[in-house]
């Protein structure tokens, strides 16, 4: 059976999971493999992917690295976005248009959004759909059963009582150990108030689940974009304003002027929550090893909570501006 809240584990470097959605768009077949390689032996054990992550090749990456070391791994995949069609000729646009994104990465960007949405459309919870994305996936992956199947970026109302009754078949039948949401915080409120006891795990971003989700609970809470998110916030004005105010954060103002410490005090900040998993991401192994590193290490400890306290005034004071606007409007 997949972990339960009861079952979590302590120890931080158990509760990074790796997020699977560069491999194979950003890196050749070779590279990736090697970077899944690379998260194994530095202590990874959970892996998160998706059949439209990395222009399809995601799953099968994943599939073809951990198929021996099948029983040593957590393998969370997703349903309800397409497996990207057209795949090769997506491919072959990206390389010749490849100058683009050195030169205008903002329309590179809205470009790769643009044609994501158009070659894997998302809200695929018919049955059918539900059926053969949990077949393809079970294939690509090289498994008979997936640890936890996560509704990718639902609403509740693309859910109908048949494919609730073909998710919980697919339990049933062993091809599924657990299901849970990776949607909005919007959407997976509603939806787990509309299906109770369904779900055993949620999925979301780090700076809205870690700093509002009662933890503890069932179900499960694993975050993302603890680092991504997390640098543009610790680059915002407002922030950096918040910290020189007091002088007691002297220290961790000057250490966030630093890309690369303010990642590691992120990922650290972020294991210091309650969520049962933070997942994080690169396409370089260096970054990958630091990631564990910083999870095996208690130096970060002392600025990492100061960095959550901080955040965590931000968070507030931004709300409550916010609420006031809102009042007045
Ligand atoms: N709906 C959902 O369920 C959902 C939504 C979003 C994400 N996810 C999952 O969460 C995983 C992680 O999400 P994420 O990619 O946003 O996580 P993240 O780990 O917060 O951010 C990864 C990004 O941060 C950069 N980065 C990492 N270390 C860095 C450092 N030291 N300095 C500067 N930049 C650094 C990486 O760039 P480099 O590659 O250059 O290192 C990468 O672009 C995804 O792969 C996916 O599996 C799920």
């Amino acid at each position: 059976m997949p972990e339960t809240p009861e079952t979590v584990d302590t120890d931080a470097s158990h509760r990074l999971g790796f997020g699977c959605s560069n491999l194979g768009s950003d890196l050749s077949y070779r590279a990736s493999c090697s970077l899944i390689e690379t998260a194994f032996d530095a202590g990874f054990r959970y892996f998160d992917v998706a059949p439209s992550y990395g222009h399809g090749q995601a799953e099968r990456i994943l599939g073809d690295v951990l198929q021996g070391v099948r029983d040593e791994v957590t393998l969370v995949t997703k349903v309800g976005i397409a497996h990207p069609r057209r795949v090769n000729a997506l491919l072959a646009l990206k390389r010749a248009a490849a100058p683009i994104k050195r030169l205008l990465p903002g329309l590179w960007s809205h470009g790769a959004q643009q044609t994501r949405r158009a070659t894997a459309p998302g809200g695929q919870f018919g049955a059918k759909d539900i059926t053969a994305s949990i077949e393809m996936s079970l294939t690509r992956l090289r498994t008979a059963s997936i640890d936890w199947l996560l509704l990718h970026e639902v609403r509740p109302n693309e859910l109908t009582a048949e494919s609730l009754l073909v998710l919980q078949q697919a339990v049933a039948i062993g091809h599924v150990r657990g299901l849970g949401l990776g949607t909005s915080v919007h959407d997976t409120q509603t939806t787990l108030v509309q299906y109770p006891g369904i779900f055993g795990l949620v999925q979301m971003n780090h700076f809205w689940g870690a700093f509002s989700w009662h933890p503890g609970e069932t179900p499960l809470l694993v975050t993302h974009r603890a680092i991504r998110d997390g640098m543009a916030i610790v680059n915002e004005e407002g922030f950096r304003h918040s910290l020189e105010v007091q002088p007691a954060y002297a220290i961790l103002l000057d250490a966030i002027k630093s890309n690369v410490i303010a990642a590691d005090l992120l990922l650290a900040a972020a294991l210091q929550r309650r969520v049962a998993r933070v997942l994080v991401g690169s396409s370089r192994p260096d970054r990958v090893r630091q990631f564990m590193h910083v999870a095996r290490s208690d130096s970060w400890s002392s600025l990492a909570a100061q960095l959550n306290s901080a955040l965590e005034s931000y968070r507030k004071a931004i709300t409550e501006r916010h609420e006031t606007a809102f009042e007045k409007a």
